[in-house]
């Protein structure tokens, strides 16, 4: 049988997924990689299901168009409202889907897509970040500092009340922040302005319950704003939390994660190429997004317009 080539496909609404992509690339730099950024429509969070399952399901089908095996949902937002109808729904059909049959998209590379026994799987993050504070927390109190669409998805509480059962009680808090990203896609984060947005939640979220000792960056677009949230902590934690705060995010967990995937998936193993390339696609203008990407990433890149329909 013809050795199939596949890459990684990493999405997010925008630049937030970047911040995944660098530690994956870190872990297992190895691999082929493909970002897209839906930034024409970010952010995300603030949409309803219907339109955020639309769209991550357009992003996930054409990175499957571009030969990705394995797709990483590297959003909050898209994790909570659409990666579980995906699994269960579109999937399967998608596994079986021929070339021809025009699924929104055409199958670009015949080689990878028309192979038997290809594999396709699309991860997200909020397992992998859930399954870390066990070991980080020592209140058993949790924030989550997400988008309006992650916290009412109650995806984060769900997932954290299963480990409540099984190993601790836990006082879980939510936080949405919907003004972090705009700021983050707009270049403004570390700009002092931002400030005030960053003390808005933290302070919020730190009110509804100050013992709180582990704050989870539910949006992968948040460790963007490290800095700033680091600062805060230091200036004001002291006035709320009962020890010092820990700040998870999600990078290094996905990441680790994901190594642990393929090694119990060996299947992808053989069909991912491993020339150690990373591509990236915008749905905005591409000079922006390289301009941008280049600043997050501190190092330059090229990005590629393309459409999502
Ligand atoms: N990075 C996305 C997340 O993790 C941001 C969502 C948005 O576009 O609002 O949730």
């Amino acid at each position: 049988m013809q050795r199939i080539m596949a890459k990684i496909g990493i999405f997010d609404s925008g630049y937030g997924g970047l911040t995944i992509l660098e530690a994956i690339r870190r872990e297992l730099p190895q691999y082929d990689y493909l970002y897209l950024g839906d930034n024409a429509r970010a952010p995300y969070g603030t949409h309803s299901f219907d339109v955020i399952y639309r769209y991550t399901l357009q992003a996930v089908k054409y990175l499957f168009s571009q030969d990705c095996a394995l797709v990483i949902l590297a959003c909050n937002t898209a994790s909570a409202k659409a990666l579980r109808t995906i699994q269960q729904k579109d999937l399967p059909l998608l596994r079986s889907v021929s070339p021809e049959d025009g699924l929104g998209h055409t199958w670009k590379r015949s080689v990878f897509c028309q192979s038997e026994g290809r594999s396709l799987n699309v991860l997200g993050v909020i397992r992998p970040t859930v399954e870390a504070v066990p070991s980080i927390t020592k209140t058993g109190h949790i924030g989550i500092l997400a988008t309006p669409a992650t916290v009412s998805s109650e995806s984060y509480v769900l997932e954290l009340e299963k480990l409540s059962i099984v190993n601790c009680q836990l006082s879980i808090t939510q936080q949405a922040c919907p003004l972090w990203v705009p700021l983050i896609e707009n270049g403004e984060h570390l700009n002092p302005g931002a400030d005030y947005f960053v003390d808005l939640y933290l302070r919020q979220i730190l009110e509804k319950d100050p013992l709180i000792d582990t704050l989870i960056l539910g949006c992968t677009h948040y460790p963007l704003l490290l800095p700033k949230i680091s600062q805060w902590i230091r200036n004001n934690g002291k006035r709320f939390a009962a020890s010092d705060i820990q700040v998870i995010s999600q990078g290094y967990l996905e990441a680790k994660s994901l190594a642990d995937y393929l090694l119990r998936h060996p299947e992808y193993e053989s069909q991912l190429s491993q020339g150690g390339s990373c591509h990236y696609l915008t749905t905005e203008n591409a000079d922006r997004f390289s301009q941008s990407a280049s600043l997050f990433l501190s190092s330059p890149v090229q990005a590629e317009h393309i459409d999502l329909e």
